[in-house]
């Protein structure tokens, strides 16, 4: 056991000093055993080509009726197993891909493409409206508000839920990390609520969503995809949209051609991925990898972000969003979104400036599995 790295502290510390217990992981090997957060040990792969042959190996499964038995569930952050919920996060095998399936060309480059226009539209009118929101010449903080608010109104738009849900559905995603369990409680309510809005509307990704599912669905199943489409991009996006722009500020955007703008948003998340580790997958069976025996219901995690920033990282695609079956099906949606962002940006806000040098600004994390995010990004928009 590597008693001394903690990968599930929370941290602060300044925007251009890595987690160490990243570099730490790495340094024990590429399968290191740790103090799981809620209970026992667990492991964490270090390696990419481990990492590859984990995540598409089916005797590492999603589904949390496999979590160790003694695990506190609310504290490893569990949804219910399949059999209960099944969903894309916690089916595996069959039932998965064909949830993957009625999901894939909704969220493919093409299908999110036909929002893009509506990206540039939402972004130029936040942008604004955060630059008006002070006099001229002093900061205005874009993790407050802005960071939250441009992605869940992107999703809002793609998924058809009507425009003024944008602040309940803000707060309903901050509550979900309230530990008030009423809040919690209520936060559920409200995206049941969202989702029957949008399937009401009835012009946007939930509804064809609905369509593209097997005609038995249940409407609990139903909400709870379009719960899952809502929320599972939402703390990453913010994070990454706070490091994008503090990018944008300190170096400026090298232009407004798609590949340039593409290359810029890959080259942000590649320097700060946002989500460090995957979802917890357990296995199914005994396995035997990298040398060690794992027995049934060992929880594994991939170090995503250690291994992305490793400088030895090889050549080719990242971990950024995963890899094999569980790929992140909001990929395109994330790098559309912030490439919009950055379109904008160039066009609209190019004198733009950070209130402080970009050395001092802070980035921070709630521990756990949950990725960093800027503590705040003051922004002077005109002197
Ligand atoms: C920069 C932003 C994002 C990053 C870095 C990110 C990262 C990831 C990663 C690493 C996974 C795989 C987890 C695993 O294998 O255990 C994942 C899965 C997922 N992501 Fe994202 N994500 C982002 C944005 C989004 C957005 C905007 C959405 C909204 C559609 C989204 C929805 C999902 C869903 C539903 C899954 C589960 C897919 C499955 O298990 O089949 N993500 N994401």
């Amino acid at each position: 056991m590597s008693d001394a790295i903690a990968p599930f502290d929370p941290t602060e510390r300044n925007i251009t000093e890595y987690k160490q217990s990243h570099s730490d992981l790495r340094a024990a090997g590429p399968l290191v055993r740790v103090d799981a957060p809620a209970g026992g040990s667990a492991w964490i792969v270090t390696e990419d080509a481990l990492a590859r042959q984990v995540l598409t190996d089916p005797r590492f499964v999603k589904d949390p009726a496999m979590a160790p038995l003694d695990w506190d569930r609310q504290m490893a952050g569990l949804e219910r197993p399949a059999a209960e919920q099944a969903s894309l996060t916690t089916a595996d095998g069959p039932d998965h891909a064909q949830l993957r399936k009625a999901h894939a060309p909704l969220f493919s480059a093409r299908g999110i493409s036909r929002y893009y226009d509506r990206m540039l539209v939402i972004a130029r009118q936040l942008l604004a409206d955060a630059a008006e929101s002070v006099p001229a010449g002093t900061p205005v903080d874009l993790t407050l508000d802005f960071t939250t608010r441009y992605p869940v109104a992107v999703v809002c738009d793609v998924l058809g839920i009507p425009p003024e849900n944008v602040d309940r559905t803000m707060q309903a995603c901050r509550d979900m990390f309230n530990p008030d369990p009423a809040a919690f409680g209520a936060a559920f309510a409200t995206f049941a609520e969202l989702a029957d809005a949008a399937l009401e509307a009835g012009d946007g990704v939930a509804a064809e969503l609905r369509d593209r599912l097997p005609a038995d669905t249940s409407q609990e199943d139903l909400r709870y995809f379009i719960f899952l489409i809502i929320f599972a991009g939402q703390p990453t996006m913010d994070s990454s949209l706070g490091y994008l722009l503090a990018g944008l500020l300190e170096n400026g955007v090298p232009g407004t051609e798609r590949k340039v703008l593409e290359d810029f948003v890959q080259t942000a998340l590649r320097r700060q991925p946002p989500a460090p580790f995957t979802l917890w997958r357990f296995t199914a069976t005994e396995v035997e990898v990298a040398g060690v025996t794992l027995p049934e219901r060992t929880p594994v995690l991939v170090d995503l972000f250690g291994i992305t920033v490793a400088p030895d990282r090889p050549e080719g695609p990242d971990l950024v969003f995963g890899a094999g079956p569980h790929y992140c099906i909001g990929a395109q949606l994330a790098m559309f979104e912030m490439r919009a962002l950055a379109e904008v940006f160039a066009e609209n806000h190019a004198g733009a400036r950070l209130g402080v040098p970009y050395a001092e600004l802070r980035q921070t994390d709630i521990g756990g599995t949950q990725g960093s995010k800027l503590t705040a990004l003051p922004v002077v928009f005109r002197e």
